[in-house]
């Protein structure tokens, strides 16, 4: 079922000596988030309990975020032989937990929960983009240029889903909306903070969440360039109703950009102060 796989890659194309040093931290939180979308599986699996279609999509989807992770692994391996990604993991999984066990999603319906699948599968395409573009060595650019790819789809198989649900439930544009916003906004949360503390700082290291929501947030915001940022805004327009590629999707979409460069600037301030 996967568009590519992972030996397919040209892994002999690495180029250690065209490396950008600050992106490797990135690669490497990205690869345990990824990897953790099992986890995100058995946790959308409960809450659509009775969709065998929508369940058996969910496992291939979780197929492919693992490998996104093992990519990114073994990307972030040959860039820094001293990490193991394994081993990152499992630190990763020890510290940072969803509720799996549910029997409803924790966005309040089940349109609720596609709609916040939508803005991660948002996310993480413009990020993959954005990171390919950014990049000068060739496999790294390779792999985010499938990955995003595959992010693109996932993005079109939860909105799919989400207008067959939309039929039933009957979700507004400003509860849409709402939900929409507030998945972004978690991306300030623990997830990709503790991401960030179990791939890149010693083990000894206590966790602050300030601290690593800083330090990821000053590269990750970094990559991003207008364009990426158009794309974002209308994905995002799409998925709660309004219509992407208008006059108002343009003028958001330059709103969204200096809003994460202020942001960007503010962790910057941050990390200087501290
Ligand atoms: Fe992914
Ligand atoms: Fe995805």
């Amino acid at each position: 079922m996967k568009h590519w796989r992972i030996e397919q890659m040209d892994w002999d194309s690495f180029d250690p000596a065209r490396v950008d040093t600050r992106l490797i931290p990135m690669v490497k939180a990205a690869s345990v988030v990824e990897r953790n979308g099992v986890d995100y599986a058995r946790y959308l699996k409960n809450v659509f309990v009775d969709d065998p279609d929508f369940r058996a999509a969910a496992d291939n989807w979780a197929v492919e975020e693992v490998q996104h992770g093992d990519a990114l692994g073994k990307w972030a391996m040959l860039a820094d032989p001293s990490w193991d990604y394994m081993t990152a993991f499992e630190r990763y999984r020890d510290s940072y937990h969803i509720d799996l066990d549910v029997d409803a999603s924790v966005r309040g319906s089940r349109t609720g929960e596609l709609i916040a699948r939508c803005m991660v599968e948002t996310g993480t395409s413009s990020f993959y983009t954005a990171l390919a573009d950014a990049t000068e060595e060739p496999l790294l650019k390779a792999i985010c240029k499938q990955i995003a790819a595959d992010e693109y789809r996932h993005f079109k198989l939860f909105y799919d889903h989400m207008h067959r649900y939309l039929g039933r439930e009957k979700l507004g544009v400003w509860q849409r909306t709402r939900i929409a916003l507030g998945r972004v906004t978690e991306s300030e949360d623990d997830e990709l903070a503790s991401a960030y503390h179990t791939t890149n700082e010693p083990a000894g290291m206590p966790y602050d969440h300030q601290r690593c929501i800083a330090l990821y947030m000053v590269h990750a915001l970094g990559f991003y360039q207008q364009r990426h940022v158009n794309r974002v805004t209308s994905m995002i327009f799409k998925t709660i109703g309004f219509t992407p590629h208008s006059r108002l999707q343009s003028l958001a979409a330059r709103g969204v950009y200096a809003l994460m460069q202020r942001r960007q600037k503010k962790f910057e301030r941050q990390l200087a102060v501290a």
